[in-house]
């Protein structure tokens, strides 16, 4: 069966639960959907130096990559359970690999909001 943007909006709701955020308090989770059908999530990491801190998309990202997977559908991203749309190192990160991937948030499963990241970064880099 297809994986809806809601469900993968559950799943990324789900992931933040495992996000350390002691600092921000913040707990983001992001579940990326692979072309092959693999779903990957990640979550944020925080650090006590706090520019080490990494963030949900990225690590979900690292975490396909590190498998062997560099093609993507689609990722959501939720924020203490609501929106939360990618900063910028993340949008670059992501731009890298997959300026058509779909990106997914919204305040609930309900009223999710698309993008495709060339629209969050236009006229993105990479060499
Ligand atoms: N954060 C993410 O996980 N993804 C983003 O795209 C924006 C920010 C995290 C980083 C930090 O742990 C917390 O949100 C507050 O900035």
């Amino acid at each position: 069966m297809a994986t809806t943007d809601k469900k993968l909006f559950r799943m990324a709701v789900k992931a933040s639960e495992n996000a350390y955020a002691p600092f921000s308090d913040f707990h983001v989770g992001a579940a990326l959907l692979a072309k092959d059908g693999r779903i990957f999530t990640g979550v944020n990491v925080e650090n006590s130096s706090y520019g080490a801190t990494i963030c949900a998309e990225r690590t979900a990202m690292v975490k396909a990559i590190s498998e062997g997977c560099r093609e993507f559908e689609a990722i959501a991203i939720a924020g203490n359970g609501g929106t939360s749309w990618p900063c910028g190192i993340c949008r670059q990160f992501m731009y890298e690999f997959c300026p058509d991937i779909r990106v997914i948030s919204g305040e609930s499963e309900d009223e999710l909001k698309v993008y495709i990241l060339k629209e969050l970064l236009p006229e993105g880099f990479k060499l």
